[in-house]
């Protein structure tokens, strides 16, 4: 320590690092561009209507209810139900009724038990390891029993029927209907099911699907004024006032719009952009600043994306991948990737491959995640031959692929 101090002394004039940094930041928060951030305000579109009335009548009717709830990436499902659950929980209080909320994240669940665990940490009756799943469901009607009505949010809904199986996730759903009339006891179970899979009701069996007695809410994308409320309100809440125009904020609206519309991404290109700012000693955001973040901000959410797909996608991606980088042409032909490269991958990681039909499916489930374009090219001999493209170097989706499979 002594060391350091001498040779700080040395450096004369001492300099006031954190100050001059403090004093050329173009931020005030960064921390609201955190995906998991929950702003105090949000932008209210009128698609979350339903939501607020769904958590009204829990609260106010105990009225037991299921919504499914579908809409692209970025649409502000998540954040809705979180947002509006608390305000329900507030309100509720207020009033003197008791409500109780419970959110989970199906990406976090790999076995049943782990779900009634995650809800029952949540109800402040935290289960001990090693119970079965009857026993954890009795401390699950014990601690729901007295509870005048509680909400269930399930997030990623289809995540739990592809890492625990359809059979297990319909047992979940169906005790989560079922519960109050088989208990016979006072307390509502209502859910949201989130998803961004429109087929996610096909998944259900019979006996959940008359148990549930659903409603179902669609939202569409955000538009680039929707996109512009949102970062108009998270840039106030993050970057210094006189650092940036309306007009800068519109542009990473519009850039937005344009490509996907994800929030998410609207979001992370201005973070990223400010960063830009920022590191070329600017004290204002620009528009070069988003040009210059704009593939950067594209590269990193493919690789987040890509560390949430499935086993049977990373390995048909890594299979394109590997592909494209032997043949160096852009457009990939699926039927010998198929019977070539994908199997030796499946063969490598020591994975069943998928039948053709399913190797079709899942190559069009990558491109609603923007991984690649799918396409048919017309043969000249007649007929058409299934193509894609990699939306992003086959060098960063080999290197990404192999240790997400790796994990
Ligand atoms: N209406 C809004 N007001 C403020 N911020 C929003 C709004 N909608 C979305 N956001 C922000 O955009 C990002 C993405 O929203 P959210 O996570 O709710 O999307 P999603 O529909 O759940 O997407 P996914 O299907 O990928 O999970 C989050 O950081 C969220 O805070
Ligand atoms: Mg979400």
């Amino acid at each position: 320590m002594a060391g350091s101090r001498e040779s700080a002394e040395n450096d004369t004039p001492q300099q006031n690092l954190f100050g001059e940094l403090d004093h050329s930041s173009v931020f005030t928060n960064k921390s609201v561009f955190d995906t998991d951030y929950i702003p105090r305000h949000i932008f209210v579109r009128n698609e979350f209507t339903p939501i607020v009335r769904f958590y009204f009548d829990a609260l106010k009717f105990q009225l037991q209810q299921t919504m499914i709830l579908i809409g692209p990436s970025g649409s502000g499902k998540t954040l809705a139900c979180r947002f509006y659950a608390e305000e329900a929980l507030q309100y509720a209080q207020e009033k003197g009724i008791v409500l109780s909320c419970a959110y989970v994240n199906c990406r976090e669940i790999g076995a049943p038990y782990v779900f009634w665990q995650l809800v029952l940490g949540q109800l402040n009756s935290p289960a001990p390891k090693g119970l079965s799943i009857t026993d954890l469901l009795t401390r699950f009607a014990q601690a729901v029993a007295g509870r005048r009505h509680l909400v269930v949010v399930l997030d990623e809904v289809e995540k739990l029927f592809a890492r625990i199986g359809h059979e297990p996730t319909n047992d979940i759903l169906y005790n989560l209907a079922r519960l109050r009339a088989n208990r016979n006891f006072d307390t509502a179970i209502s859910t949201i099911l989130i998803s961004n899979n429109v087929h996610l009701p096909n998944f259900f069996d019979g006996p959940v699907r008359s148990s549930l007695n659903s409603s179902h809410l669609v939202i569409g994308p955000y538009g680039a004024d929707e996109l512009d409320g949102i970062l108009t309100d998270r840039a106030k809440a993050g970057l210094k006032d006189g650092t940036y125009d309306a007009s800068v904020i519109r542009y990473v609206a519009a850039k937005t719009a344009q490509y996907n519309s994800d929030a998410r991404f609207a979001i992370r290109l201005l973070k990223n952009a400010a960063f830009h700012a920022e590191r070329t000693g600017g004290q204002r955001l620009e528009k070069e600043h988003v040009d210059q973040a704009f593939e950067e901000t594209r590269r990193e959410m493919s690789i987040e994306v890509l560390h949430r797909l499935s086993t049977n996608q990373l390995l048909v991606l890594l299979a394109l991948a590997l592909e494209a980088k032997k043949t160096e042409e852009p457009f990939i032909g699926l039927h010998r990737v198929y019977k070539g490269t994908y199997r030796t991958a499946c063969e490598r990681h020591g994975w069943r491959p998928l039948v053709y039909s399913h190797f079709l499916h899942t190559v069009s489930t990558l491109q609603s995640h923007d991984l690649v374009n799918n396409m048919l090219e017309r043969r000249r001999m007649g007929g058409y031959v299934r193509m894609v493209e990699l939306n992003f170097s086959s060098d960063d989706a080999i290197r990404e692929a192999e240790q997400a499979l790796r994990l």
